[in-house]
């Protein structure tokens, strides 16, 4: 099971919302499809389902530069990128090396920028970039850097995922953007899962976070351009809730170690279009979500 897994850690990752995902894919009749992640970061559910069989084409987009390093240097360069987990050296000098490659950011140097970005990823607490290091400077934590660092465990990964290659599509567009020009274009068997960054905590999690006028008008283009089958998890604020108020939703809970303080409600809305799960199929997805309120799973809210 492992080498169906993301080889990023996320802060949010929605990979354990995959089942529930896989359910809206059956009852809306989405088979052979396309998947699509605006907001792509680790990209958790979409490479389950492409190695799973459940869809045939995914579309990832991130706005981050560093995310899209990573992907295109496993996509196109695979072989190298576990050469350079292999013969990684796990020591705080190293970090910093890597951590100073992450900061500069030279857009030249894809691959070498694609594996910091990764290495980060893997050695700091929760995968936050611009986080510390597992187990402190000094190394006296009870976990220590290589704690999330399992050579043959991620190369497995990387190489299913380099095996589907041709089956990933790879952008680095403005989630508006990508909305508009790139999703408007897909064939209606396509289903777009949308996780943006979170509403209150997006700025301390992420590089590229929105500010709230970002998010109303996010809200704007999902409800007026978006016309294929679209699903969007937030956290649960009124402010959220009220950009949608017209739409369908529920509320789930997921449990993420970013920090305590992310532990709790979110919401996942729906477009019109998407047909919800019968509430028996939805049984044994809450064994991986929590729905809290079962009964607008299956009622307009
Ligand atoms: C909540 S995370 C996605 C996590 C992902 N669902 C997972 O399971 O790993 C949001 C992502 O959106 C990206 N992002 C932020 N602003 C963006 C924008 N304007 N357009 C596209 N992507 C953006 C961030 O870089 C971040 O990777």
């Amino acid at each position: 099971m492992g080498k169906y897994r993301t080889p990023l850690r996320y802060p949010g990752g929605k990979q354990r919302l995959t089942p529930f995902i896989e359910e809206i894919l059956a009852s809306n009749k989405i088979t052979n499809g396309n998947y699509v992640e605006p907001f792509a970061g680790g990209a958790g559910v979409a490479i389950q389902l492409l190695l799973s069989g459940k869809v045939d084409l995914i579309h990832l987009n991130d706005s981050d530069y560093r995310i899209y390093a990573f992907w295109y240097s496993i996509l196109n360069k695979a072989e190298e990128f576990c050469h350079l987990i292999r013969t990684a050296s796990l020591t705080i000098d190293e970090w910093r090396k890597q951590r100073d490659i992450v900061k500069k950011c030279d857009r030249r140097k894809l691959l070498s920028l694609g594996f910091s970005v990764f290495y980060l990823n893997r050695c700091n607490r929760s995968g936050i970039l611009s986080g510390g290091v597992i187990g402190g400077n000094d190394q006296k934590g009870n976990y220590k850097m290589d704690a999330r660092f399992s050579r043959n465990d991620l190369i497995r990964r990387i190489e299913a995922i380099a095996l589907v290659r041709d089956k990933v599509s790879l952008t680095q567009f403005d989630a508006e953007y990508y909305i508009r020009h790139y999703v408007a274009a897909l064939p209606k068997n396509t289903l777009v899962y949308l996780d943006p960054p979170y509403y209150e905590k997006g700025s301390k999690l992420y590089h590229n976070f929105y500010g709230k006028t970002d998010h109303a008008r996010l809200a704007q283009v999902i409800q007026s351009s978006l016309k294929h089958k679209w699903i969007l998890s937030y956290d649960c604020v009124p402010e959220v809730l009220g950009f949608y108020q017209k739409r369908r939703h529920f509320f789930y809970g997921l449990q993420y170690n970013a920090s305590s303080v992310y532990k709790g409600r979110e919401v996942f809305i729906l477009g019109d279009s998407v047909k919800l799960p019968s509430e028996s199929s939805l049984d044994h997805v809450n064994k991986g979500i929590q729905a809290y309120t079962r009964k607008s799973l299956t009622s307009r809210a």
